[in-house]
């Protein structure tokens, strides 16, 4: 039998997957972990802690794929993705040398501007096609170097938190043009390190790896990676991709015309483009696609499921223990519960700017309200209100997108909200616009196991690779009295944001 494996190192847990060649999930194994918090607005992660967990879920998907006479011989390569932005620094001897900073951690408002002020900020996005926002890498580096200066020292490579896995799987420093599009040092027109950048920030280029196209073969597996994971010695490893560049391949986003969106921790509204556009504003970001040559455009909202989840874990603390009293999942209860809300949830709007916001705002200091509370309100409006106003951001990235001028012809949802039939109608509503299903709800993990076909030669190009693989299995048309009715909400949320913005920043300074 002829297998890939994907590893998806997300924000939550990490997750292995085998795929057969003609695009089936054999299996899948995931652990969970969470994100720490040092200081309100930054979030850690050790690297450690994802490659245990991959370890773990390598070894899980293994022994499922056992029970369904997948041996281990039969995978053929692997592909990496995960969570882009964070900064992972090693020192001489590949060891970790402090938790990882990753993509929702918002300290770096000062190393952004020192950033703009130092390459300018027209200069800037012709280089990089973006700003300096506070989650990408750039201004990590820049605050690891101004607070800890004695780590800075002792740092020998700087990478993204799938190249970790990569760099443990294979012992190569290598990356790919579409996680590293995220970094702010990448010219993401020409698909390389951008020597401009890293002069005016006085970044040493050996610090950074190689860079492929995303289905390239980069290494691959070591004996000593072989006997910790279960996986042959000597099987390729591509790439690979940022979670948002491998979730389109896994969702079939590989040509002109094909959206997704995505409700993961972040929610993401996704464009293929075979040609390089900007947003002047620098609100959506303009990536390298996984699509070696092309590229993508996409609106970032940082706080879309880790919103739900926060509501979940944090304020109704009854659901966990109710659903499983039914014997049913936390979410599918929070969607039971959201249907027996009317829309606008009895007059209450949730802005879900948790961690701040990248797109449209770029504030790094607005924060989560919920505007309209009254003694009515129950759990079931609570809950529906923060579904809704995580649509309302996602509209707010479509209709920039749509401003852009990008083909949108389709759009198509996942991650764990996509995966929702009560959000997909929701979704397919607040755009005005049909919301399809495609069959795997695994995203990032099967467009990395897909990028693994191609590099291993199974399929002619990542494009054909989506036409034969995925599917869509359904579409979720709008109800057009629904839509009208959510304008009016969206509207009122729009002007929330505008009328509070000096505030958030008042809040920030206190
Ligand atoms: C994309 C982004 C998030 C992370 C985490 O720019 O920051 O989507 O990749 O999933």
């Amino acid at each position: 039998m002829t297998v890939f494996l994907g590893i998806d190192i997300g924000t939550s847990g990490a997750k292995s997957l085998l795929m057969d060649d003609a695009g089936r999930v054999i299996c899948a194994a995931t652990t969970s972990y969470t994100v720490d918090i040092p200081q309100n607005g930054w979030a850690e992660q050790h690297p450690d802690l994802w490659w245990n967990a991959a370890v773990e879920t390598v070894r899980g998907a293994l022994s499922k794929g056992a029970e369904q006479g997948v041996g281990p011989d039969d995978i053929k390569a692997v592909g990496l993705t995960g969570q882009m932005h964070g900064l992972v620094m090693l020192d001489g001897g590949g060891a970790p040398i402090r938790p990882a900073l990753l993509w929702c951690d918002q300290r770096t408002g000062e190393e952004c501007a020192e950033i703009t002020e130092a390459v300018g900020a027209k200069r800037l996005i012709e280089l990089t096609a973006n700003p300096a926002l506070t989650g990408f890498t750039s201004p990590k580096i820049l605050w690891v170097r101004k607070h800890e200066p004695d780590n800075y020292a002792k740092c020998a490579k700087i990478m993204l938190p799938k190249d970790y896995i990569r760099f443990k799987l294979t012992g190569d420093h290598a990356g790919d043009v579409s996680d590293a599009s995220g970094m702010g040092l990448l010219d993401v027109a020409g698909r390389t390190w951008s020597d401009e950048v890293l002069e005016k920030l006085d970044i040493d280029k050996a610090l950074l790896g190689k860079l492929y196209e995303s289905c390239e073969v980069t290494c691959s597996i070591t004996a000593k990676a072989a006997s910790a994971t279960g996986l042959p010695a000597g099987i390729p490893v591509v790439a690979g991709a940022g979670d948002n560049a491998a979730a389109a391949i896994g969702t079939g986003v590989a040509r002109d015309g094909r959206a997704f969106v995505t409700i993961g921790s972040s929610g993401v509204v996704f464009a293929h483009a075979s040609k390089m556009t900007l947003d002047p504003g620098g609100r959506v970001h303009t990536f390298c696609s996984a699509v070696p040559g092309e590229w993508h455009i996409m609106g970032v909202m940082l706080s879309a499921g880790l919103s739900l989840q926060w509501l979940r874990d944090h304020t109704l603390s009854n659901i966990a223990s109710d659903a499983a009293a039914r014997g049913i999942s936390p979410y599918a209860l929070m969607d039971e519960m959201c249907s027996q809300s009317p829309i606008g949830c009895n007059r209450l709007i949730f802005l879900p700017y948790m961690s701040g916001e990248r797109t449209p705002h770029l504030d790094p200091d607005c924060r989560g309200v919920m505007f309209g509370l009254s003694g009515i309100h129950t759990q079931k409006d609570l809950i529906r209100s923060v579904m809704e106003g995580i649509s309302y951001a996602l509209k707010d990235s479509l209709d920039i997108v749509h401003a852009m001028g990008a083909p949108v012809d389709s759009i198509t949802a996942c991650g764990g909200g996509g995966g929702s039939a009560v959000w997909r109608q929701m979704l397919a509503d607040v755009f005005g616009c049909s919301v399809g299903a495609v069959q795997s709800q695994e995203g990032p993990a099967l467009g990395a196991a897909i990028l693994a076909g191609v590099g291993a030669g199974a399929y002619p190009s990542v494009p054909h690779a989506c036409d034969l693989l995925i599917k869509e299995t359904g579409s979720t048309g709008p109800d057009p009295a629904a839509t009208a009715e959510y304008a009016k909400f969206h509207r009122l949320f729009k002007s929330l944001y505008a009328t509070m913005k000096d505030e958030f920043k008042a809040l920030a300074a206190l």
